[in-house]
């Protein structure tokens, strides 16, 4: 969810804002995803380099989490939505973690679309953290490295989108990207829309997925 801060900058605003209208776009996204029938929406709010950030930011972006916890939450439980978090949200403060555990708890029975939403995440340290998990069970295979994942009890992941027109995957998903077809855009996160979504869906419904075979 890259281009809040370049989205605030370019209205002179303060960075906080551009991630509070990130975060309206997260609502529509997540609600078009759940109405569309995806199976899951992962969504990279807060990697384990975000640390570096300033900590009026960190604050920031802890107190939307919050706050869209508390608004949003019912109306996931209500939709059968399955909320899920990877990454080491333990890292975060006890009022946070409690309240995750909370939404985890509140949305478990759900069967509909989950959405995952990476806190405190970074691939790499997903990897190791899994293949350490295997080694300790006796066996490292890819099978068994892909079974310790944060993302073992999701689908296979099919399109990875990267908004603000970077193009790089800075340390999301990259296990599970091995196959996954790769959308970018130049759209800043805030003014992504469920509109986008749907265009990146449609090319992907066009592309040929081969996965090394002919
Ligand atoms: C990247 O933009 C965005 C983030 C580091 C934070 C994303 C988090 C949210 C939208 C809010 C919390 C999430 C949820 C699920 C409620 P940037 O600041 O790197 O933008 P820039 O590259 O333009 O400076």
């Amino acid at each position: 969810m890259d281009g809040n801060g370049r989205w605030a900058r370019k209205r002179h605003l303060p960075r906080a804002v551009g991630h509070k209208r990130g975060v309206e776009a997260v609502r529509e996204v997540a609600r078009a995803a759940r109405d569309m029938g995806l199976e899951a929406l992962t969504l990279y709010a807060f990697s384990t380099e975000n640390w570096r950030r300033p900590e009026d930011e960190i604050g920031a972006l802890m107190g939307l989490l919050k706050s869209f916890i508390l608004s949003d939450l019912e109306e996931f439980a209500a939709n059968d939505v399955r909320l899920k978090v990877i990454g080491d949200y333990n890292a975060f403060s006890p009022d946070v973690v409690e309240l995750v555990k909370r939404a985890l708890a509140r949305t478990a029975g759900n069967s509909g679309t989950t959405l995952a939403v990476a806190l405190n995440y970074g691939s790499q340290a997903e990897i190791a953290r899994a293949a350490a998990k295997a080694a300790a069970k006796g066996s490292i295979t890819p099978a068994t490295i892909e079974a310790e994942l944060d993302t073992a009890d999701m689908p296979p992941l099919d399109l990875l989108i990267r908004t603000s027109g970077e193009v790089r995957l800075s340390n999301f998903l990259l296990w599970q990207a091995a196959y996954a077809e790769m959308w970018f855009t130049d759209v800043l996160w805030p003014d992504f829309t469920p509109a986008h979504l749907q265009q990146a869906l449609d090319a992907f419904a066009q592309r040929e997925r081969r996965y090394g075979g002919r």
